[in-house]
């Protein structure tokens, strides 16, 4: 298994008990999956634990949930201390690398050079898992996953080599393409990501809900943001990249609201859209 594999299944064990703390993200994040029209299939990527997942709730208004992520145990973890392990409308999918690019990424280095074929390959190799996953689905989601993805590049090449910035767009447009090829016509997509964290500011868990929205743009313009999650970027992109751009009939901008992880807050923001 491979450092980056590894790293993930700690952080994984790290909040596998979380499940009180991430309450009102669950409640946030459940709200915007849910889907009050037909029976639907929903796809969930970077599932990990579940502690943001009210799977119960969700099973109300889908009919099959897939729940996708690269730790199967703790997909299967997360699932059984919801007392549905044996839910027939629950298919884990675990071992499912969503950049298609973890093993060979785990030999870059902060002296590598990327070759043209290395970063299109970020942006390709995403779609890999079409052929492991039974979509496409009526709903698709990314949960708190894209900064992981990222993260990656940050531990491998590091934020300081010259083509740090290209990778990371590359990834990241990547991730969104997987979105919509996942996606049925008409079906919808919700992007959740993480943005910001009190780490690097620490006042985050005391700043009042209303006030929010305006200290992560002020965060946002400072650069106190993770690497590629700029929440304008992101809706830039799917408005302007031309292959998203082509398919998506609306965006939502939704949030921010706050996740409590427990050693530290997040400020998170989501992304709803329709599939023409
Ligand atoms: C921050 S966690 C999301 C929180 C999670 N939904 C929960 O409630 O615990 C990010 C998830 O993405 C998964 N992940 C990270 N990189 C991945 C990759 N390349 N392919 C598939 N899953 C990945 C991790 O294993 C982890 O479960």
């Amino acid at each position: 298994m491979n450092s980056l594999v590894q790293r993930q299944i700690a952080f994984n064990l790290n909040s596998s008990n979380a499940w009180e703390a991430f309450s009102s993200h669950r409640s946030q994040v459940t709200w915007l999956l849910k889907h009050d029209t037909d029976p639907s299939r929903l796809c969930i990527l970077g599932a990990g634990n579940c502690n943001d997942l009210d799977l119960t709730t969700l099973l109300q208004s889908h009919q099959e949930i897939h729940l996708v992520d690269i730790d199967l145990d703790a997909l299967a973890q997360g699932v059984a201390k919801q007392n549905l392990a044996n839910q027939g409308h629950i298919h884990l999918h675990g071992g499912i690398d969503l950049t298609g690019m973890l093993d060979l990424m785990s030999h870059w280095s902060p002296k590598v050079t990327l070759s043209k074929t290395d970063i299109a390959a970020c942006i390709d190799a995403p779609t890999h898992c079409l052929e492991q996953l039974p979509g496409p689905f009526d709903g698709v989601a990314s949960t708190c996953l894209l900064s992981q993805l990222i993260k990656s590049i940050v531990d491998t090449i590091g934020e300081d080599h010259p083509q740090f910035v290209t990778v990371i767009q590359a990834i990241r447009l990547g991730h969104l393409r997987l979105l919509l090829k996942l996606m049925n016509p008409g079906g919808f997509g919700v992007l959740i990501t993480d943005v910001v964290s009190s780490d690097s500011y620490p006042p985050l868990p005391t700043v009042p809900t209303q006030n929010l929205s305006q200290v992560l743009v002020q965060l946002v313009r400072q650069g106190n943001f993770f690497h590629g999650v700029n929440p304008a970027a992101i809706v830039n992109l799917f408005r302007q990249d031309p292959v998203l751009s082509k398919q998506v009939a609306s965006l939502e901008p939704v949030g921010p609201w706050r996740w409590n992880f427990g050693p530290r807050h997040y400020a998170v923001i989501a992304v709803k859209f329709q599939k023409k």
